[in-house]
């Protein structure tokens, strides 16, 4: 059928070609659309995104001022001073008692909060230092400091090297013996006494009532100068390393509110600090977090086809950075088509070192 144009300039035009040329400005129209839809759904995960972000912040200052808020970083400005009463002391016992030229970045800070008798919670990467913020504070002040620690390890690690620095330290732990227990007792109550720090697990804080005895009567006598609990993000079940004993350690500030608190982690998040401080009963305390920031790390991360690897890894591994650890996720490369001779490879290559690199499946 054909549709007369009385025009008489035009040539008839085919109903057809009409209904072609609407299906057209249809399509286009669709096409619109469906960028508005694409456009629309990409602002709907934005907001989504958004709420998410604000629904946490929420949660967070409510965590803040149920656990009695803290002061930050911003706070150690004023902390970084050498005219305190005890400044004279602490620079002497840096370099002659601990053997060291100056403070890495923030120990001055904490040194100082906990030597004014505030709580303060430290939060430093693993190596830092955080171990002097405690032990320094111990040399300066009478009595002797009580640190909670996880792991006998980690103890006898420090005990050692407080022992070649001439520090008086002891621990007590499940395999003490009744003469040593005895022996640390009676230093606890002896005020000529050179003991400056004790060591002892979380468990044996929870289990043992004459320690607790003696603790009490230390602190009467005004001997017990500071708790420090190390690995401190233990307390949390947030945590990635949670230790039940940890939980009993709330008994410590409720007994002991005068003897300041020095926890410290080299792994916790704002939340888990904000749990910690509340299973410690810890009203309100300071908090430093020292940066994470490595510049003499460098970081990439590569997308990278088996052939490449091989090739990269070559390349890598001989390349001019001093250390290269090359971290390779084994699943997303399989799904990416590697095959399972490769991973066959990748598993003789696994934990291999080769010229300056290790390799690292994860
Ligand atoms: N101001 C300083 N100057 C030079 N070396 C320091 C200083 N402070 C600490 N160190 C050294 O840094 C090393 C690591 O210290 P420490 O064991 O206290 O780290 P850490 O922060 O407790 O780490 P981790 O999280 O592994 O327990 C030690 O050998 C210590 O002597
Ligand atoms: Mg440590």
């Amino acid at each position: 059928m054909e549709v007369r144009d009385n025009r008489p300039d035009y040539p008839p035009i085919s109903l057809s070609a009409m209904l072609e040329e609407e299906l057209v400005s249809i399509d286009e129209e669709l096409q619109v659309l469906e960028i508005q839809i694409e456009e629309l759904l990409e602002r709907q995960q934005e907001l989504i995104n958004k709420k998410t972000v604000l629904k946490r912040k929420i949660k967070q200052f409510s965590d803040d001022s149920e656990a009695g808020g803290s002061q930050t970083n911003d706070s150690a400005k004023s902390w970084d001073k050498q005219d305190f009463p005890w400044s004279e002391n602490v620079t002497a016992a840096l370099q002659k008692t601990f053997r060291l030229q100056k403070f890495r970045s923030l120990q001055l800070e904490t040194i100082n909060v906990t030597m004014a008798g505030k709580d303060i919670f430290l939060v430093m990467p693993t190596g830092g230092g955080k171990s002097l913020c405690y032990q320094l504070p111990a040399v300066c002040s009478d009595g002797f400091t009580l640190v909670i620690c996880p792991l006998i390890s980690l103890m006898e690690d420090q005990l050692m090297v407080l022992q070649q620095l001439g520090i008086s330290a002891s621990s007590l732990n499940a395999s003490s013996s009744k003469e040593h227990v005895k022996w640390v007792h009676a230093e606890m109550l002896d005020k000529n006494s050179n003991l400056k720090l004790i060591y002892m697990t979380p468990e044996k804080i929870a289990k043992s009532k004459m320690f607790m005895s003696k603790l009490e009567k230390a602190y009467q006598a005004g001997r017990l100068a500071r708790i420090a609990v190390d690995e401190v993000h233990c307390c949390s079940q947030w945590g990635h390393d949670f230790r039940p004993d940890y939980k009993s350690l709330g008994i410590l500030k409720r007994q002991f509110p005068k003897a300041p608190l020095i926890g410290l982690t080299a792994t916790a998040t704002s939340h888990v600090l904000k749990d910690a401080q509340k299973i410690l009963c810890v009203q309100k305390c300071i908090t430093f977090t020292a940066s994470f920031n490595r510049p003499n790390l460098f970081y990439e991360a590569l997308c990278i086809g088996f052939k490449a690897y091989c090739h990269d890894f070559h390349e890598l591994s001989n390349s001019h950075f001093q250390k290269t650890v090359l971290y390779i996720t084994v699943l997303t490369s399989l799904q990416r088509g590697w095959t399972v001779e490769h991973g066959k490879r990748l598993g003789e290559d696994s934990n291999r070192n080769e010229g300056n690199a290790k390799i690292c499946y994860t």
